[in-house]
């Protein structure tokens, strides 16, 4: 079949890796793609939010299955806008994907499906939100309801840190996302990512992983979208996966399918491990990214048939292999992101890094210019490997960087401490 992925980031770079290799692909397209997406797939320029030119160039170039990687076109509707055209595409429809749309509609999911979170409400008026952040005290969790890509959170240590992120987003700098706010109890644990496909009735556990979120060494300094990753999480064992799937996924997929809009796509579980059990901190309706260039070097089994079933509703039948081995990812970045940073520096040395045993490189922000690899973007690469254990497959990942030559660019040097420390 003739795909098209629609995305430009290291997640789209892993997802058409993936599905390059598929014995079911025939042409793949990626729309905007990147230099490294560009190896996998033919890149398009289309705009991905005029859902119109999508439509027409899947017409135009017979494509059979659209792959959407990022939330902004689910929660836009684009998967509703394809399949009225009568293009089969993976992802949740604009319903289903207010489950990262609304923090608020999630919110309210839970407590009518008993499922564990944090203690909240919801407020568009910051006088009374701010009565009720003095009424339970600090530390407190205030979020905006919509999408805010990741400014939309503060994890406030003061009242007075509480009060000025209610007035910062009910005061408009966030637009639209920060019409209404939810205000949240301060949960204590070990923070997991965990990842199920779904098919409106079934859900398939995928795997699980951590990530590292801000820019320093030592999880220190502002947050980012993400400087590294590994899968899967030691503190999902089995037995918390099996907790996980009956208590928070089924009865979220039970509740979609209620309210009428049935969730297809993966579902990613933002989860804190709390003495009382696992706690859902948020949903997410597409791959993690980093997380995504961990789980699909891990993944074993075709990834097209996966998404195909997920899309069809017949997951039940569908069984997935995965490789046992751990999996790493390290960012590698500008200098100064997440702050301001320079476009346009020459990355060399990645076909050698590329040779190291188990180590894929995924291109996040890159652009090609004749023979030279160029940076585009604040987070640029992606350094994967799989090792027979995080240790095993952190080396191989800094291995890897220490051949890329590119002056202007950092990462991390503890991704997967955390992980490593219990192997020990
Ligand atoms: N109730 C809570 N207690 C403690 N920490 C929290 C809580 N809610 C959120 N956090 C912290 O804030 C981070 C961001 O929160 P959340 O995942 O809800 O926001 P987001 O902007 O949707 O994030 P993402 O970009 O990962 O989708 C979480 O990863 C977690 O570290
Ligand atoms: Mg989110």
């Amino acid at each position: 079949m003739n795909i098209l992925l629609l995305g430009s980031g290291g997640r789209e770079h892993a997802l058409a890796w993936k599905m390059a290799a598929s014995a079911l692909t025939d042409r793949l397209f990626c729309a905007p793609g990147n230099a490294g997406i560009a190896q996998e797939a033919e890149c398009v320029g289309l705009d991905v939010a005029d859902h119109a030119a999508v439509i027409a160039f899947c017409r135009e170039s017979r494509v059979d299955f659209v792959v959407v990687g990022p939330e902004a076109p689910l929660c836009a509707g684009i998967v509703d806008d394809l399949e009225a055209a009568g293009i089969k595409a993976f992802g949740p429809s604009r319903d289903a994907a207010r489950l990262e749309g609304s923090k608020g509609f999630t919110k309210e999911l839970c407590r009518s499906a008993g499922i564990l979170t944090a203690a909240y409400e919801r407020f568009r008026s910051a006088h009374e939100a701010k009565a009720y952040a003095r009424s339970r005290g600090a530390p407190i969790v205030v979020k905006a309801d919509g999408l805010a890509a990741g400014k939309g959170v503060v994890v406030a240590e003061s009242l007075a840190e509480a009060e000025a992120a209610i007035d910062m987003i009910l005061g408009g700098e966030l637009g639209a996302a920060g019409a209404e706010l939810v205000i949240e109890e301060f949960l204590a644990g070990e923070e997991a990512s965990f990842f199920a496909l779904c098919d409106g009735e079934t859900a398939l556990p995928l795997a699980s992983a951590q990530d590292h979120k801000r820019v320093f060494d030592g999880d220190k300094g502002p947050n980012t979208g993400g400087m590294g990753a590994y899968s899967p999480a030691p503190i999902i064992d089995a037995a918390m996966s099996a907790r996980v799937m009956t208590e928070i996924i089924e009865p979220t997929l039970r509740a979609m399918k209620d309210t009428g809009a049935p969730y297809k796509g993966v579902l990613y579980a933002g989860l804190m491990i709390t003495t009382e059990g696992p706690k859902l901190i948020e949903y997410n309706v597409r791959f993690g990214d980093p997380e995504c260039q961990v789980l699909m070097p891990r993944l074993m089994s075709d990834l097209v048939p996966a998404l195909l079933a997920s899309r069809d509703g017949v997951l039940k039948s569908l069984d997935l292999r995965w490789h046992p081995q751990a999996a790493l990812a390290v960012v590698m970045a500008a200098k100064g992101y997440p702050g301001a940073y320079q476009k346009g520096t020459v990355i060399e040395g990645l076909d050698e890094a590329a040779a190291v045993e188990g180590v894929e490189i995924f291109h996040a922000g890159t652009k090609r210019d004749g023979d030279r690899i160029l940076a585009n973007g604040g987070r640029v690469l992606n350094v994967s490997a799989l090792g027979k254990t995080v240790r095993e497959a952190q080396a191989r990942a800094y291995a890897a960087i220490a051949r890329i030559r590119w002056p202007e660019g950092f990462c991390r040097h503890d991704i997967g401490w955390r992980a490593i420390a219990r192997e020990k």
